[in-house]
């Protein structure tokens, strides 16, 4: 062999090594649909361990009495909480000092001198998550179920949820042929580093962008959807997938990604939660735009927005399925006026979960069998 051959073997060798350690154990697969559909959503062991113990319940807060004079009566500026109790207003602000703020700071990092003081921006927008969080609890129970949210959910400890998604600039204008690069053809890592377009949470999460691409007949040029319309869904299924550790068969057939008759019920309540992060976007997160100073803000001004990932962090149900609300009935709700109505799922959606009465599923509605924790 000359030197250019021992090269090449060398180099094959290192790529075959590369390649072999790509996914180590094997992974583990759960089968999610009918046998022979290729329905499976595959795991890898340590990394949902893992995962699995970064996600548990921070230390509950004793109860407090519901009992006593009611917060909007005995302090000056409760706006939000003031159906609570004294204690149970008391409470939830322990609880949110150990969720939100940072440890050195404690209640001084949305109160300082007097309480009733609205100064300090972290107060203002804290309000808005009290009434953003309740919001959820009441009016989103078709996404959240019973299990609801708390600002732990989202926040985990830290000020600014670690999944809070900006609007992507891309990179700065090149000149020449790929000028104009179309929002696209960047590596982006929220699009699992493809070509496809590198902010594609602004036309679904912010504004309300049909997400298609699939014709409904098979006559020919009957699918009037365009290729641009396909990378921008693509792109939203790439960042919905990561965002709860699946992959796409736990929401579709792939046989035919359209179709609501063979999707697992589990697509419905996507379906929900796009309308949902939607929502909270308009309603909560940009009012706050200038309420934010600017540093808070992303590369474009923008405030930090909600998204499939900010909740679910990786987990197909956000704290893997466990619920706070039980321990924290004071953000439950229902004390903010309903969101506006909002047109239900597909009835063919709905029917696939057994919701339209006389359309039954063909499918187990149960939830994901796969609990990280339990064996597989
Ligand atoms: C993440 C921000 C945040 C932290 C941290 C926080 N609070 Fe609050 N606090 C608020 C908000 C927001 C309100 C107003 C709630 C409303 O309008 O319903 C409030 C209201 C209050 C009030 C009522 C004041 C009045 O007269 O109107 C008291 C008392 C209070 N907090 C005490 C505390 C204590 C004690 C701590 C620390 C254990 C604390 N807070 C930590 C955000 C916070
Ligand atoms: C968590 C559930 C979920 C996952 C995971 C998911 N999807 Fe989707 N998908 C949906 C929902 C919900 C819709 C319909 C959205 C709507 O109508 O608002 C949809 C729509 C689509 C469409 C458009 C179908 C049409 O009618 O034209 C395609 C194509 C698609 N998904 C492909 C994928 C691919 C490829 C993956 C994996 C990379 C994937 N999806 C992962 C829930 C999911
Ligand atoms: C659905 C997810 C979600 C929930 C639930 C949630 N937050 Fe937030 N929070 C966000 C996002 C997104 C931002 C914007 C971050 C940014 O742009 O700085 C934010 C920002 C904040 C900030 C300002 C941080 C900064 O300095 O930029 C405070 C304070 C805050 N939240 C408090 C709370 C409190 C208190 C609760 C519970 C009552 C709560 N949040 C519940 C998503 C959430
Ligand atoms: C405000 C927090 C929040 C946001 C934002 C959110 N989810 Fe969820 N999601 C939840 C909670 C909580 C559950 C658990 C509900 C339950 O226990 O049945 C859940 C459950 C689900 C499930 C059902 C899982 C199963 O196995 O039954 C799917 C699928 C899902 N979410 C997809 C999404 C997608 C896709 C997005 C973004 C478009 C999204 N979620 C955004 C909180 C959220």
């Amino acid at each position: 062999m000359n030197r250019q051959h021992t090269l090449i073997a060398l180099g094959m060798t290192v790529a075959l090594v590369c390649l072999a350690g790509c996914e180590k154990p094997r992974p583990v697969s759960v089968q999610r649909g009918f046998r022979g559909t290729g329905m499976e959503v595959l795991y890898n062991r340590p990394k949902l361990d893992a995962l699995y113990a970064k996600n548990q319940l921070p230390e509950v807060q004793s109860p407090a009495s519901p009992d006593g004079p009611r917060a909007g009566d005995v302090y000056q500026n409760v706006q939000v909480l003031k159906d609570l109790s004294a204690g149970e207003l008391a409470r939830v602000m322990l609880a949110i000092t150990q969720w939100v703020a940072p440890p050195d700071q404690s209640c001084n990092y949305c109160h300082q001198g007097d309480m009733a003081s609205d100064a300090l921006y972290t107060k203002v927008v804290a309000r808005r998550m009290l009434q953003m969080t309740r919001d959820i609890n009441t009016n989103w129970k078709s996404h959240v179920a019973n299990t609801g949210v708390t600002c732990y959910t989202c926040h985990h400890g830290q000020q600014v949820p670690a999944q809070a998604w900006f609007i992507d600039p891309g990179p700065p204008p090149v000149h020449g042929i790929v000028a104009d690069r179309g929002g696209k053809n960047v590596p982006a890592a929220i699009v699992g580093l493809s070509s496809l377009p590198f902010d594609p949470l602004s036309p679904f999460l912010l504004e309300a962008n049909d997400i298609r691409e699939q014709g409904t007949t098979a006559a020919a040029g009957s699918n009037r959807h365009s290729i641009k319309q396909a990378e921008w869904t693509y792109g939203l299924m790439v960042y919905m997938s990561n965002s709860l550790g699946v992959n796409c068969t736990y929401c579709h057939n792939t046989r035919a990604f359209g179709d609501w008759a063979s999707s697992p019920p589990t697509r419905v309540t996507a379906w929900y939660g796009i309308r949902m992060s939607r929502a909270l976007n308009n309603t909560y997160m940009l009012p706050l735009t200038h309420t934010l100073p600017a540093d808070q803000r992303g590369p474009t001004g923008d405030v930090g927005k909600v998204g499939c990932g900010t909740c679910h962090r990786g987990a197909y149900k956000p704290l893997f399925g466990q619920s706070m609300l039980a321990d924290y009935p004071e953000l439950a709700g229902p004390r903010v006026p309903p969101s506006p109505e909002m047109a239900p799922a597909p009835v063919d959606a709905r029917a696939a979960t057994g919701e339209v009465a006389g359309m039954k599923s063909v499918h187990d509605s149960s939830p994901a069998t796969m609990v990280a924790g339990k064996p597989l």
